[in-house]
């Protein structure tokens, strides 16, 4: 088979630097890259109930070639296990393994392992390595690079969590061929976000998506999170919390659906929606612009109406324990237009309810 190239792009955080390698049929060659790494001997590889039928024996043999002692674990899959109760279980099931300060964990998955299994990693024995292997369209161009790690709390998404970057990402986009289309669809969301912000020859590539040739549309992707993160590694200058974008509505309903109800991607749709309204009261985003956005969401069959039974006052409530909240006020992200971004202190309470109420 003819792979097209690999493309590898640098995370620039002085002693914390790592690389990501975006590519096809790059699973086989983990163990070779770690042993590259000078890490433990021993891992755990953390992994969810429907990735492991689909990759697990694949990584584990590549480990295993390579010399290193590998521990499976399985979590159920799906936003549910990003919780407390998973990250004993994984912590568990490594003390139980004999896993020590020299061992490191391997996350292959999407973005509730990575963040869950990174969470782990960051709190084993005060912090091991850990190594993202990111198998979603969400994971590898957003959660697996950047190193937010994390679970979510009864009040909120990822309210509990560290900042911990990993030593590595592989992302194989090859793996993207099993996902199922709503899975691979949602992934769009956090795609556009990052065009919206950031990139309006982006924005006009996703429309004409060639499916045959994932790895220089991820590879974009990556580029573009990595330099964010390099200028703003802990989201102190506002420069990082610009890929909020969409996230502060979309959070809130993603809690108040309850969570497993919406994909991740899909809440983050209807955010982006709300956040393009208000950004057209407090930004100047012309209508041109906003019908734009909504087309492609469109394109990748994303909500953008919000049903009735998920009320203005729940998503509200969710939303105030949101960590973009402080001291009852909020920085909300709004575009001018499509390709650039800015942290804003002038949106409303009411700005966002009304902005909920017109996605019905
Ligand atoms: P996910 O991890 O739940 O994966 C979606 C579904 O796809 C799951 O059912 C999973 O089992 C399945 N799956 C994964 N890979 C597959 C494959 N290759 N083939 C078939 N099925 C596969 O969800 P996600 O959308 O990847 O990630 C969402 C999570 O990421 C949310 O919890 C969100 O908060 C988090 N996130 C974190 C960051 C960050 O910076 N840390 C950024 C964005 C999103
Ligand atoms: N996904 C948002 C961030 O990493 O900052």
């Amino acid at each position: 088979m003819n792979h097209p190239a690999t493309e590898t792009i640098d995370v620039r955080l002085g002693d914390r630097s790592y690389q990501v390698v975006v590519g096809t049929a790059l699973l086989d060659s983990l163990g070779e890259r770690m042993a590259r790494l000078n890490l433990g001997t021993f891992c755990a590889v953390v992994t969810d109930s429907n990735v492991a039928g689909l990759y697990a024996d694949r990584v584990m043999k590549s480990l295993i070639a390579s010399n290193f002692k590998p521990t499976l674990v399985t979590v159920p899959a799906g936003e549910q296990s990003k919780g407390f109760v998973q990250v004993k279980k994984i912590c568990d099931a490594m003390i139980e393994a004999g896993l020590d300060r020299k061992a490191f964990v391997i996350t292959l998955g999407g973005g509730v392992v990575g963040d869950l299994a990174g969470f782990a990693a960051s709190i084993y024995y005060r912090g091991v390595p850990y190594v993202q292997v990111p198998t979603t369209i969400v994971s590898q161009v957003d959660s697996a690079v950047g190193g937010k790690t994390g679970i979510n709390a009864i009040g909120g998404k990822n309210l509990i969590g560290s900042f911990h970057q990993p030593r590595l990402v592989l992302a194989d986009v090859a793996t993207l061929r099993t996902l199922p289309e709503r899975e691979f669809n949602e992934g769009f969301a956090e795609v556009i976000k990052h065009a919206i912000i950031r990139d309006t020859e982006l924005f006009a590539r996703i429309a004409r998506l060639d499916r045959g040739n994932l790895t220089p549309l991820i590879a974009r992707n990556v580029a573009i999170k990595a330099a964010i993160v390099a200028a703003d590694e802990h989201e102190t200058t506002g420069e990082r919390a610009l890929l909020n974008f969409g996230h502060t509505i979309g959070h809130g309903i993603e809690a108040a659906a309850g969570y497993g109800r919406y994909l991740h991607g899909e809440a983050i749709s209807l955010g982006i929606v709300a956040a393009c309204l208000i950004s057209q009261k407090h930004a100047g985003l012309s209508t041109a612009d906003h019908e734009k956005i909504v087309a492609l969401l469109r394109q990748f069959e994303l909500p953008m109406k919000l049903p009735e039974d998920i009320s203005t006052e729940s998503i509200l409530a969710a939303l105030k324990t949101d960590k973009k909240f402080s001291e009852g006020k909020i920085r909300f992200v709004l575009t001018p237009a499509i390709g650039s971004a800015f942290l804003s202190d002038k949106v409303t309470l009411e700005d966002i309810r009304q902005a909920i109420e017109a996605l019905r």
